[in-house]
C-alpha cells in the first residue's frame, strides 16, 4: 500500500502541475479528490491492514489530502494570476479618459442667486414662508376681497381643507411682520402657482422674488431710487426703467417698473416687476392679528415689491421656450457651464 500512496502522490502533483486550463485542473480535483476519487478509493484499503498499521496510513492519508489541495489551490491562484494578467494586457493607458461632466448651477438659480447678492448689500435679510398657505396669509391679510379674481378656484390651487398653493410670494410680508416689529428689511425667493394652461410662456408654478421695507419715513422716492439701483446693478448701465401706475391691492399707489436694454427682446420694453407703498389696510390686518398696534399706520410706512424670475431668464438667456426651465435636459443646461 505504501508505494501505491506513493505512486498516486507522484502522479496527482505532476498531473495538477501540467493541467493546462483551469477545466482540466477541475476533473483532476474530481479524480483524485471527489467522493468516489482515487484518495477515497485509497483509504477503502485501510480495512485490508492488520490494525496496528493503520494509524500510520490514516496518518499519511491526511497529509496526501493536504498536500494535493495545496497543490490545486496554487495552481488555481496561478489561472486567476494569469487571466488578470490577459484582461488588461490590451489596455492602453495612453488613451484620453472619458470625460467627467462638470455640473453647473441652473439658469433660474444663477439669476436669483445674483438678484439676492445685490438686495443683501442694500441691508435686505432673507426670509420665507410655506408654500402651502391659508387664505388669510394669501388674500385676506393683503387686503384682496374676497370677490377678486386672483381668488377663484379657476386661478388658485386649492386643498379640500381651503389651504391653497401661495399665488405670489407676498404672503412673506404677511409672515414676516407676524413675526417681527418694525423696522423690517427682508427679502424673499421662492415658488408661486397658478392654474396656467402650460404652453411656451405659462408654467403653474414659477419663481418669484419678494421684497419688503418697511421703516419711518419710507416714501416713493425710497422705492424708485431702491428698485433703479437694483435694476441697474442686475442687468447692467445700459438699462432704462419706467415706472408705470398699476394696480395692487395691498400697495398704494403701485406701479410696474419695465426694462429696456440694447439687444435684448429686440430693444423693446418689458414688464419687470410690481411694486408699490404697503397699503395702511394691510398694517391694520397685521395690527389686528398681532393684537398690537406695532404696525400704526400713523409711525410706519413701507415700500413691497415682487418679481417675476421665469420671464426675465428667457429673455436674458434668450430662451424659445420656459419649459426648458423645468424639463432637466442636459443639452439644455449643459450651456450654462462655465
Ligand atoms: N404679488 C404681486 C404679484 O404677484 C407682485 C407685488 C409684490 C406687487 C409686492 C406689489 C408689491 O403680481
Amino acid at each position: 500500500m505504501d508505494q501505491d500512496f506513493q505512486d498516486l502522490k507522484g502522479t496527482a502533483l505532476r498531473e495538477i502541475d501540467e493541467a493546462p486550463e483551469v477545466i482540466e485542473l477541475d476533473k483532476l480535483r474530481v479524480k483524485y479528490l471527489g467522493r468516489t476519487g482515487l484518495v477515497s478509493k485509497l483509504s477503502e484499503g485501510m480495512k485490508d491492514l492488520p490494525k496496528e498499521e493503520r494509524p500510520r496510513m490514516g496518518k499519511l492519508l491526511n497529509e496526501l489530502r493536504t498536500t494535493l489541495n495545496s497543490a490545486f489551490e496554487t495552481k488555481n491562484d496561478f489561472f486567476s494570476a494569469r487571466a488578470d494578467i490577459s484582461a488588461v494586457q490590451d489596455l492602453d493607458e495612453t488613451l484620453p479618459a472619458t470625460p467627467l461632466r462638470i455640473g453647473a448651477l441652473h439658469p433660474l438659480t444663477r439669476l436669483q442667486d445674483r438678484a439676492v447678492q445685490i438686495l443683501r448689500r442694500l441691508g435686505f435679510a432673507l426670509a420665507s414662508g410655506p408654500d402651502i398657505e391659508t387664505e388669510w396669509h394669501c388674500f385676506d391679510a393683503l387686503n384682496t376681497p374676497p370677490d377678486h379674481p386672483a381668488r377663484n378656484e379657476s386661478d388658485t390651487f386649492y386643498f379640500p381643507d381651503g389651504h391653497l398653493l401661495r399665488t405670489h410670494t407676498s404672503t412673506v410680508q404677511i409672515r414676516t411682520m407676524l413675526a417681527q416689529t418694525p423696522p423690517v428689511r427682508v427679502i424673499s425667493p421662492g415658488a408661486a402657482y397658478r392654474r396656467d394652461e402650460i404652453d411656451a410662456t405659462h408654467l403653474s408654478q414659477f419663481n418669484q422674488l419678494e421684497g419688503l421695507y418697511v421703516s419711518k419715513g419710507v416714501s416713493v422716492p425710497d422705492l424708485k431710487g431702491t428698485l433703479e439701483y437694483f435694476v441697474r446693478e442686475l442687468l447692467g448701465s445700459t438699462v432704462e426703467t419706467r415706472m408705470r401706475p398699476h394696480f395692487f391691492p395691498f400697495t398704494e399707489p403701485s406701479y410696474e417698473i419695465d426694462v429696456r436694454m440694447p439687444g435684448v427682446n429686440a430693444g423693446r420694453w418689458m414688464e419687470l416687476l410690481g411694486c408699490g407703498m404697503v397699503d395702511p389696510a394691510v398694517f391694520e390686518q397685521i395690527n389686528e392679528r398681532r393684537g398690537d398696534n406695532a404696525y400704526d399706520p400713523e409711525v410706519w410706512t413701507g415700500f413691497a415689491f415682487g418679481m417675476g424670475l421665469d420671464r426675465l431668464a428667457m429673455t436674458l438667456f434668450n430662451l424659445p421656450d420656459i419649459r426648458l426651465l423645468i424639463e432637466n435636459d442636459q443639452r439644455f443646461l449643459a450651456q450654462f457651464a462655465s
